[in-house]
């Protein structure tokens, strides 16, 4: 497929924002990031060998889509709750949500209708232009020089460290959205992670996924071996959903014409928020998502 091709299939679904196909999380690929539970229980980095990092990324613009940003920012109160440093979280987000004119809380996002302020705090590392593909690798790979824009924080990490990666928007086979051009391609990715675990600088790695199709981006190009951890919203054909979205149960506040998350996303953050991680089995985790 070509690359305008893929373009105007990710337009058209960031157009219609939701997807509405039949709903199946069977949970096929998914495999249980056991190694998840370090990035969100309460604690220090004392209980964890190494540094703990994290790279979040929402790969839209405009406020239809509202939610991919709002999940991010979500994202990164969990792992500050979570006893992550701010300079160990690095942001990508388009960050044109807050003060849209079409936001009726200016300065504020929610990822649920009941739900706090999760923008406050949030690191403007690479906004804007700044959202690239190449910040995106650069900052995972950890190579400063590679950069350009942005705040230059990186993946700055070593051997013992864990990394946690969350990105949040459309997909389609093989392809991630971004609000820069060019698109997020699988097997680029794939090297990217291949060349992170070649220089030795993580212990283990936990990649979650929200976008419809989320599956081909992992499902068998992704070797085994890497200490890698991937769980994805949908597997290859599936796609992935928003939630709190006008004219739904549970709907967002009636000023709110956008969804305020995905549901995937939201399933597992808000299991986050609730639980003590550190009493709960991923397993169990797992569970409670699949049955959201
Ligand atoms: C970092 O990026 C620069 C510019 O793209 C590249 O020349 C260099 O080889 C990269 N360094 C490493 C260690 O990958
Ligand atoms: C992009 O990064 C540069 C360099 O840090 C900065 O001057 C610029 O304001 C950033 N652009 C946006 C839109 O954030």
């Amino acid at each position: 497929m070509t690359s305008l091709v893929v373009g105007a299939i990710l337009l058209l679904l960031s157009l219609t924002g939701i997807v509405s196909a039949g709903r199946d999380v069977t949970g096929d690929i998914l495999r249980l990031p056991s190694e998840a539970n370090k990035f969100f229980h309460g604690g220090d980095d004392d209980e964890v060998e190494g540094t703990r990092w994290a790279v979040l990324i929402a790969g839209s613009n405009g406020y239809w889509n509202y939610r991919h940003q709002a999940d991010v920012c979500h994202a990164y109160q969990l792992l500050r709750n979570g006893g992550l440093k701010e300079e160990n979280i690095i942001v990508f987000m388009y960050d044109d949500i807050a003060y849209n004119e079409e936001n009726p809380r200016p300065g504020i996002i929610i990822n649920n209708p009941h739900g706090d302020d999760v923008y406050k705090g949030v690191p403007k590392d690479y906004t804007g232009e700044n959202v690239t593909v190449n910040n995106f690798f650069a900052a995972i790979l950890g190579n400063k020089s590679a950069l350009t824009g942005g705040s230059g924080k990186v993946v700055n990490s070593g051997p013992n460290d864990h990394i946690f990666i969350y990105y949040s928007d459309h997909g389609g086979p093989g392809v991630l959205g971004m609000p820069t051009l060019p698109y997020l391609y699988a097997d680029d990715l794939i090297d990217v992670l291949k060349k992170k675990h070649a220089s030795g600088t993580y212990k283990s790695l936990v990649f979650y996924l929200e976008a419809c199709e989320s599956g081909s981006i992992f499902e068998g190009l992704l070797p085994e071996g890497l200490n890698i951890y991937a769980t994805t919203a949908a597997n290859a054909v599936e796609s992935s959903w928003g939630t709190y979205c006008p004219g739904e149960y549970p709907s967002p506040p009636p000023e709110y014409e956008t969804c305020l998350g995905d549901l995937y996303s939201v399933a597992w953050m808000e299991d986050s928020d609730i639980h003590n991680l550190r009493k709960e089995t991923l397993h169990q985790q797992y569970e409670f998502v699949r049955l959201f």
